[in-house]
């Protein structure tokens, strides 16, 4: 059901569900780091702050990404509020940190980037483990001493390597190496590789064939070729 909301001055029909989603589809260009869909609302990173106004009610801050769409709300994107917020928020990500993305952000805030570490900590890739029912990894310490790490420190057993993690990383701080899942200098979990049947690539962990449960070891590319035979093989 189409719902009308009010965005900067102008009126739109959006679907219902939440906000940061809505705003994206109508092309505003709302930074985030911690929100992805599939993985739901985590508020971590707080870049996705917007003002809305509803009921008659004063303006209020909200994180778009925790937000549901209501009928009739008012929402500003660029206000002077929001552009001091989030220039305080870049600010913070450029003293500790510097991956492209954040260094992207800072260039449109002309922040200087001092950090040195890719992670934001935004907690994507300990929160899709957790998703899929593994929790291999998770966050430890606190403050600026935070970070994702295997249990103990100790690379650990219970990560299939599915990628999951890598693959949702805004920033590529978490990184599968050769055999090897790791965050700055940790190394998170080892696996061993299989190969690719047809072309001898390495194509996936062995526990994460094991869990997959299938037959053939295949690259995208020898799975494609391997189908288009068998389609016009059969003509
Ligand atoms: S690769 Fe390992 S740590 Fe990453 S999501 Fe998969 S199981 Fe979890
Ligand atoms: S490693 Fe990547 S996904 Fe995980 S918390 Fe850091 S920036 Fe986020
Ligand atoms: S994307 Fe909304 S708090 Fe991070």
């Amino acid at each position: 059901m189409a719902i009308k909301i009010e965005v900067d001055g102008k009126n739109y029909e959006v679907e219902e569900g939440k906000l940061l989603d809505a705003l994206i589809d109508l092309g505003f260009d709302i930074p985030h780091l911690c929100y992805h869909k599939a993985i739901g609302s985590y508020g971590a990173c707080r870049l996705c702050l917007v003002e809305i106004k509803e009921n008659g009610d004063d303006w209020k801050i909200v994180t778009s990404c925790s937000t549901e769409v209501k009928e009739g709300m008012k929402v500003r994107t660029k206000s002077q509020r929001i552009r001091e917020l989030r220039r305080g928020i870049v600010e913070l990500l450029a003293n500790h940190t510097s991956s492209d993305i954040v260094k992207e952000l800072a260039s449109l805030y002309k922040i200087e980037v001092k950090g040195d570490k890719k992670c934001v900590l935004c907690g994507l890739c300990v929160n899709v483990c957790s998703l899929i029912g593994i929790s291999a990894i998770s966050f430890e310490n606190r403050g600026i001493e935070r970070r994702v790490n295997a249990p103990f420190g100790i690379p650990t057993e219970f990560c299939v390597g599915c990628l999951a993690c890598t693959n949702l990383c805004p920033t590529g701080a978490i990184r599968f190496e050769n055999g090897k899942l790791i965050v700055g200098d940790r190394i998170l979990a080892e696996h061993k590789l299989l190969r690719c049947e047809r072309c001898g690539k390495e194509v996936l962990t062995k526990k994460h064939h094991e869990k997959l449960g299938i037959k053939e070891i295949l690259c995208e590319n020898c799975k494609k070729l391997v189908q288009a035979k068998k389609y016009f093989g059969s003509r």
